[in-house]
């Protein structure tokens, strides 16, 4: 990352939604420039952990956090211009030099889960070229575009493509743009030479432009792995299932969400000849909190460790409070109609709960 921000005269920040270890944060930040945030949390643990630059984006931001967002962020990008023109004046009162952006719908994504495609037909998540006055309004000086995920260099380009055909008339009229993440520049195979190539072909095009990308993933990519206990072995009609010390729903929702297959060490993801197969099962009561079925070499033992490769994005922020949402309030209506609050939650408890 430090080589693609020194060769391509780009800018770097991590996207904390993807990666919040904050322990770590010391190492990561003598490359990068700050980070990114989706939630007033977010923006606060950058703010207080990482430093440098503190960004933020959110579909929508809410009238009582809005102000806090002010003393701490010098980059915030609103989803729509109404989002814009409702917040711009407290920016302009804040007295701080606050960098206004719009987040843009460049309608053009390569990501075939709907799940993870901010260009999906009816997306919520950034304003299209088509719905857009001739002119940006007074105050909007950048442009913030996400349409990837574990994408490679060729799909970044063919997204500058459209964002030129698309929103190319504001370009000379803005100081940033913000290529958002999913650019997994770190990944073994993917062409780094063509992605710096690529940025500055476009630089030369628009030398006003600052150009800033916010990966989540690519900054932990392989980094960490998650070790789980087996502490039972079943046989479900014929399928040999591990029970573990873990929860494939509660530790690795993205497992199920997205779907997908994590790599266990030592275990073929598709079972060989002659492999022995064991699926992998959660401690929760959720009958779909499982995942499997692997080859082993050999049988498992109760007791026996088992290595979930490459967890450190996303599996730990979405263990916590995923974006860094602030979890609801909870309370008891009583039948007479009285409401007794029991709990809020906020910073404290997001913080906390991670490390
Ligand atoms: C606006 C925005 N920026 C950056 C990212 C980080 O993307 P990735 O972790 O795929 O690099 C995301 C991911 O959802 C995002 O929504």
């Amino acid at each position: 990352m430090q080589y693609v921000q020194e060769k391509a005269g780009i800018q770097i920040i991590l996207a904390l939604k993807g990666f919040s270890m904050f322990s770590v944060f010391p190492l990561v930040a003598k490359y990068l420039k700050g980070t990114t945030s989706s939630s007033l949390h977010e923006a606060m643990l950058g703010y207080e952990e990482f430093g440098g630059e503190v960004h933020a984006y959110s579909p929508a931001y809410r009238d009582d956090e809005f102000p806090q967002y002010l003393s701490i962020c010098d980059h915030i990008s609103f989803n729509s211009l109404n989002q814009f023109e409702k917040f711009y004046p407290l920016v302009c009162k804040s007295g701080r030099k606050i960098h206004c952006g719009l987040r843009i719908n460049p309608e053009y994504s390569t990501v075939e889960t709907d799940l993870y495609n901010p260009c999906v037909p009816g997306s919520r998540l950034g304003t299209r070229a088509a719905t857009l006055p001739p002119t940006l309004p007074d105050g909007i000086s950048f442009l913030h575009s996400h349409n990837l995920c574990e994408s490679d260099s060729f799909a970044l380009e063919q997204t500058l493509e459209n964002i030129e055909r698309l929103f190319g008339h504001y370009l000379p009229h803005i100081s940033l743009l913000n290529l958002g993440g999913g650019h997994l520049m770190t990944r073994e195979g993917y062409d780094v030479e063509h992605l710096i190539a690529t940025l500055i072909k476009f630089k030369s095009r628009y030398p006003n432009l600052q150009i800033t990308l916010e990966p989540g993933s690519a900054v932990a990519w392989q980094t960490g792995v998650l070790v789980a206990t087996v502490l039972d072995i079943v046989d479900a009609q014929g399928i040999m299932v591990a029970i573990l010390d873990t929860s494939i729903s509660a530790h690795m929702p993205d497992v199920i969400e997205m779907p997908y297959k994590p790599v266990i060490r030592g275990a073929n993801s598709t079972p060989q000849e002659g492999d022995i197969i064991y699926r992998m099962g959660g401690q929760t009561c959720l009958a779909g909190d499982f995942v499997g079925d692997y080859g082993f070499q050999k049988p498992l033992n109760i007791g026996d460790k088992v290595i979930f490769e490459d967890m450190m994005h996303y599996t730990m922020v979405k263990t916590t409070t995923f974006n860094g949402i602030n979890l609801p309030h909870i309370g008891i209506w009583g039948q007479e109609g009285f409401y007794r609050h029991v709990k809020s939650f906020g910073y404290h408890d997001f913080k906390n709960r991670l490390s």
